[in-house]
């Protein structure tokens, strides 16, 4: 620790929401102690919080008389710091050039996650910096930036595909069997394509022709709830993108479930209008399965069961 900056432990958790989602961690959360923008600390060890993109374990709490104090203080504690400032930005600037600059690349993928730590802190005011050394995510704020294919794919919608299987830390193997619902116009498709893996592709829309023509791929042009498990047999990988009801989805992966025919998922669950939590709960609530915000997700999470 910096001499002179003192450091006590706040008994808070940090969480920060996803862009445009701070009404849905503070209703998942129910108390917080402030809101800071998009930075929530509610009391107590962490609680489950799917709308937030990383969370702050204990932070500290440090007082400190200058800018070179406050980046000495952070740097006796760990290497890497993400800073998240909500005000006080000139300040908060200078203390952070103070620091070892972060650089974050854009990751190809495949990618595995990175290891070092990296800490997240906030000035709440002039004098008081609050640290977290640990974080849920090990990239900056959550926000994971690949390196954009911007010729082969349709669409950007791959992006949240590459970000839930670097997440998982699994993804399909050469020859595998991939159903794609929801695959037009076949952002998906590629992704999953250039793995090595196989492809069938359900829409009731059609494909871009190019992803169409891909080797491995098969089309299905129909929709995606008329489909029959036992009638398509053993799927290694299971993928919805599908605009649909919530509910709607849950029973189409039930469906799956109870037939025992895929192996692993990874949907979309999209919301319009107002966020049904308690949908989002039946979905937590299946075994062995994780739901997230992820950075490229908008008004929805992303539902994985491995
Ligand atoms: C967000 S887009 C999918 C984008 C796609 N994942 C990609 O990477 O290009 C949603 C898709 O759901 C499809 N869809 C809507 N209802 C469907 C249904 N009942 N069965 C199959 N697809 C459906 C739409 O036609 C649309 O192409």
């Amino acid at each position: 620790m910096g001499e002179g900056a003192a450091a006590e432990p706040t008994n808070w958790t940090g969480y920060l929401a996803a862009r445009g989602y701070v009404d849905e961690v503070v209703a998942e959360l129910g108390s917080v102690v402030a809101v800071h923008d998009r930075l929530i600390f509610a009391e107590g060890p962490p609680r489950p919080s799917v709308w937030t993109q990383n969370v702050w374990y204990a932070p500290l709490r440090l007082s400190i008389g200058s800018i070179g104090e406050a980046a000495k203080a952070l740097r006796a504690i760990q290497r890497n710091w993400a800073l998240y400032a909500f005000h006080l930005h000139r300040r908060a600037h200078l203390i952070e050039a103070q620091l070892p600059p972060l650089r974050p690349k854009r990751l190809p993928f495949p990618t595995d996650l990175p290891t070092a730590p990296l800490g997240s802190w906030t000035l709440l005011d002039a004098n008081t910096l609050i640290a977290a050394q640990h974080c849920s995510s090990p990239f900056p704020h959550g926000e994971v930036e690949f390196a954009e294919n911007k010729t082969a794919p349709p669409n950007r919608a791959y992006l949240k595909l590459w970000e839930a299987l670097t997440l998982i830390g699994a993804r399909p193997k050469p020859g595998e069997l991939c159903l794609d619902l929801g695959a037009s116009p076949g952002g998906w498709s590629w992704a999953l394509h250039e793995t090595g893996a196989r492809v069938i592709a359900v829409d009731k829309a059609p494909l871009d022709p190019k992803i169409a023509s891909m080797p491995r791929l098969t089309v299905l042009q129909q929709s995606a709830f008329a489909l029959v498990p036992e009638d398509v047999g053993p799927v290694d990988w299971l993928c919805s993108d599908v605009v649909c009801y919530p509910q709607r989805l849950l029973g189409l992966v039930r469906r799956w479930l109870d037939a025992g025919l895929a192996r692993r998922f990874i949907c979309t669950i999209k919301f319009q209008g107002e966020t049904d939590h308690a949908i989002a709960r039946e979905f937590a609530a299946i075994p062995g399965s994780r739901l997230m915000h992820l950075h490229h997700n908008k008004h929805e999470l992303t539902w994985t069961k491995l």
